[in-house]
């Protein structure tokens, strides 16, 4: 019981997050997720989710202390995402945050949330190589950052110049009538289907870059489509939802593995909601074995939005020694790393 117990809450997005962590070890992971209220208008609406934070914080915040034996009294620091995420989400959190810090007199520490999808992977696997590479794919984010030092040297490398990997599955989902969030039901749909059905465009394959693009391949996906339902055809769901997933996982696995060889990094970490993709775990230990390279994932649980990502980072940054950010933390919803 030496080391200090750490609340993190996450509301960036449509999840109310609590995690409890002692040092390394995850002791709650409380979710409270707004997903089905948002799933019928096809994607995340702000103003949805900023409600169902207010009316989850408090009964998420309990369930966290009673899942890890604690009480308020025992906690030695709190961690909130201060950013990047929906404005009005984000607050939430962040004024929650600010309240049980100041009424309880323990310290604040405002976090990074694409930093907190990094740091997250030491409460299943251990302290973060240094440096490594780090692959972030999230519904708002695809980014390829190399990390020294999670704690303050974090520096992004390339990211997406349009749609995200994850906003990707969501729209691909929508043209094939498969629901929302895409992710999870494309993965499911793609394993009775043939990766190499249809070949869609990998766009920015070997363009000497570490970005991504993915709205072509969303466009090329949603004109197939389109061209069957014109000749009156059956569409092949399986095959489109295979043959798409493959486009995404190469090209996110081939540019992952190129930024480790030219940055000569042997530790690749994989993070971010679409992480918990089955086809981008294989084809990435599979390249990353033949390449020589060491692959972290963390389990799906805890690569999509949660709470214990960002107790694991104010962890982290409680023993290196960083000061506690100020009282007035601002949310921002487009906070740099
Ligand atoms: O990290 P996350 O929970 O929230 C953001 O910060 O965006 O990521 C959510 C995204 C959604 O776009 C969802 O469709 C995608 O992650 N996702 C997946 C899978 N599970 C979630 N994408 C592909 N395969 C999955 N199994
Ligand atoms: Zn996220």
């Amino acid at each position: 019981d030496s080391e200090p117990l750490v609340l993190g809450i996450e509301t960036s997005c449509d999840e109310t997050g609590v995690g409890v962590v002692r040092g390394h070890t995850l002791l709650a992971d409380a979710i409270a997720s707004s997903v089905e209220e948002h799933a019928r208008f096809g994607g995340v609406v702000p103003e949805v989710a900023s409600r169902a934070h207010l009316e989850a914080m408090t009964p998420t915040v309990e369930r966290a202390l009673a899942d890890a034996g604690a009480t308020f009294q025992d906690v030695d620091a709190f961690a909130v995402t201060a950013g990047p995420g929906l404005p009005g989400a984000l607050m939430v959190g962040v004024a929650a945050a600010k309240a049980y810090a100041l009424s309880l007199g323990k310290p604040l520490y405002g976090v990074n949330h694409l930093a907190a999808h990094v740091a997250v992977d030491q409460l299943e696997h251990g302290p973060l190589p240094k440096p490594c590479v780090a692959m972030l794919v999230s519904g708002g984010h695809s980014s390829l950052l190399l990390v020294p030092d999670i704690t303050g040297d974090v520096r992004s490398l390339g990211s997406t110049v349009d749609d995200a990997a994850g906003e990707a599955f969501d729209k691909v989902a929508r043209v094939l009538d498969l629901g929302f969030p895409g992710g999870p039901v494309i993965d499911r749909r793609a394993r009775e289907g043939d990766p190499a059905a249809i070949p869609f465009p990998r766009g920015k394959y070997d363009d000497g870059t570490y970005d991504f693009s993915f709205s072509g391949l969303k466009t090329a996906v949603a004109r197939w489509v389109e061209a069957k339902e014109r000749a009156g055809e059956p569409v092949p769901v399986a095959d489109v939802a295979a043959s798409f997933q493959e486009a995404v996982v190469d090209v996110l696995t081939h540019k992952a593995i190129k930024v480790c060889h030219e940055n000569d990094v042997k530790d690749l970490l994989i993070g971010g909601g679409v992480a918990a993709n089955s086809r981008l775990r294989a084809l990435a230990q599979e390249r990353c074995d033949d390449a020589g390279i060491r692959l972290r994932v963390p389990r799906p649980k805890l690569c999509t939005d949660n709470g214990a990502m960002v107790a694991a980072l104010g962890s982290e940054l409680l023993a290196s020694g960083r000061p506690p950010s100020e009282l007035d933390l601002p949310a921002d919803s487009s906070l740099p790393l």
